[in-house]
C-alpha cells in the first residue's frame, strides 16, 4: 500500500474509534442535572420520561469492543505501510519478487502462507518418500512407480497443479507446448529422461532461418524448402519444389538428422511423423523457419523437490505407456 492510502486508512480508523468512544461517553453521562431514575419533567399522554442510564452490561460490551479494537490494531497489520503490528503477522510475503527469493525465504519466513506450506510439505514429504523409495532408501525406477496406481493418482494431482496451465489438464498440449500422451518425444520418453526434463528444464532452440542465410531463403528458396519439409511426413507437394528444397536441407541435418527424423539430444523434432509442435500448415512451417523457435520448459527441482518430480515423471510416463 502506498503511504497516502496508509495514512488515509489510519486517519479514518482513528476517527471512527475516537468517535465511538466519544459517543459512548456523551450518552452515558448524566447531563440533565436530574437524578437517575427521576422524571425529566416530560410527560406524553401520561407516559413520563425518566432519566434512565444506559444498561451497564451494554456499556460494558461497548467499552470491550473499543478496547478490543485498539488491541487488535496493535497486534495485526491494520495500517498497511506502517509495519506488521506487534505479532509481525503477514498473510504472504509480498516483497518476494523472484524464484530465488521465494526459495531462500521458505525456511525463515513467518508469513501465514509460508507456515502453512511448510506444514503441508512436512506432512506429505513422508507420503511422497514412501511412494518413490524402496526399503533400502533408493529411488524406485520411474517405470516401476508408474505401475503403482496410487502414485499415478498423486502424480496426476501434482500435474494438474503445476503443469496443466501449459500442457493442458489432459496433458495433450497446445501449439508450442508438447503433447505428453502420444509417445512422440522431443527429448526422449524413458523414465530417466522424463525425470531429467522435469528436474533441469529444457530449452529448444530452432535458430532463425535454420542457419540458412536470408539470400538462400529468398525468392523460391523458402517455398522449396517448406515443400521438402512437408514431403518428409508424406504430404503431397510439388515434386520439383521438394527436389530443389532438399539441397537447402543440408544445414538442417546437423540438428534434425539426415533423414529429418530429429535428434533428441538437442530437442530437435522429428519432421517425418506429421506430429507438429508449432503446426504443420505451410504457413506455420514458414514461420518456424523464418523466425526460429525457442520453447522453454521450466526447471522444477527447486520448486517441487526431487520426490514430487519423480512421482510426476511416473505419471507422465504412464500416459503413453498404459499398464
Ligand atoms: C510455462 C509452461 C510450462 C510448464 C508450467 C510446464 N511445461 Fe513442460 N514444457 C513446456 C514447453 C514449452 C516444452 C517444450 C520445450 C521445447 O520446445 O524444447 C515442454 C516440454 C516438456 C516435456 C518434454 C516433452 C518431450 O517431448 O520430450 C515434458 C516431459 C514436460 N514438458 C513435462 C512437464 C511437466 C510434468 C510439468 C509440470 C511439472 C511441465 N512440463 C510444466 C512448457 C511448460
Ligand atoms: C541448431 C539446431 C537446428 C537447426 C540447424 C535447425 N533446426 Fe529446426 N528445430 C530445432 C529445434 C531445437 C526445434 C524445436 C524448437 C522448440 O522446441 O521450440 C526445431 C523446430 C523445427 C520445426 C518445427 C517442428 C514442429 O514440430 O513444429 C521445423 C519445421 C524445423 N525446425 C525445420 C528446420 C529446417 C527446415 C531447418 C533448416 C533450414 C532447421 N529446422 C534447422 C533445431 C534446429
Amino acid at each position: 500500500m502506498s503511504t497516502f492510502w496508509s495514512i488515509w486508512i489510519t486517519v479514518i480508523t482513528l476517527i471512527v474509534i475516537i468517535g465511538c468512544a466519544g459517543l459512548l461517553y456523551w450518552c452515558a453521562k448524566d447531563k440533565m442535572g436530574v437524578e437517575e431514575g427521576k422524571s425529566m419533567g416530560h410527560s406524553f399522554d401520561g407516559i413520563e420520561e425518566l432519566n434512565t442510564g444506559l444498561p451497564k452490561w451494554w456499556v460494558g460490551l461497548f467499552v470491550f469492543t473499543i478496547v478490543g479494537c485498539v488491541i487488535y490494531i496493535l497486534l495485526f497489520p491494520a495500517f498497511g505501510g506502517f509495519g506488521n503490528g506487534l505479532l509481525g503477522w503477514t498473510s504472504a510475503d509480498q516483497d518476494i519478487v523472484s524464484k530465488q527469493d521465494s526459495i531462500e525465504r521458505a525456511a525463515t519466513s513467518n508469513s501465514q502462507y509460508q507456515r502453512e506450506v511448510n506444514k503441508a510439505n512436512e506432512l506429505y514429504a513422508e507420503v511422497f518418500k514412501k511412494l518413490t523409495h524402496d526399503e533400502q532408501g533408493q529411488y524406485i525406477a520411474v517405470e516401476e512407480v508408474a505401475k503403482n496406481p496410487e502414485a499415478v493418482k498423486v502424480g496426476q494431482r501434482l500435474f494438474l497443479q503445476n503443469c496443466a496451465q501449459c500442457h493442458g489438464s489432459d496433458a495433450k498440449g497446445f501449439t508450442g507446448f508438447p503433447n505428453l500422451t502420444d509417445n512422440d518425444w522431443l527429448y526422449g520418453g524413458t523414465g530417466d529422461i522424463i525425470k531429467t526434463t522435469l528436474m533441469e528444464g529444457r530449452n529448444g532452440v530452432m535458430p532463425v532461418g535454420g542457419l540458412l542465410t536470408p539470400e538462400q531463403l529468398e525468392g523460391e528458396g523458402l517455398q522449396n524448402l517448406v515443400s521438402y519439409v512437408l514431403s518428409l511426413s508424406g504430404r503431397k507437394v510439388n515434386a520439383v519444389e521438394a527436389q530443389k528444397g532438399k539441397e537447402l536441407f543440408g544445414t538442417c541435418m546437423g540438428c534434425h538428422g539426415a533423414d529429418g527424423s530429429g535428434m533428441q539430444a538437442l530437442g530437435a523434432p522429428n519432421l517425418t511423423d506429421n506430429i507438429w509442435l508449432y503446426g504443420g500448415s505451410r504457413k506455420a512451417v514458414e514461420e518456424t523457419i523464418i523466425h526460429g523457435r525457442n520453447g522453454v520448459m521450466p526447471a522444477w527441482k527447486d520448486i517441487l523437490g526431487e520426490d514430487k518430480v519423480h512421482i510426476i515423471a511416473a505419471y507422465v510416463y504412464s500416459l503413453s505407456n498404459p499398464q
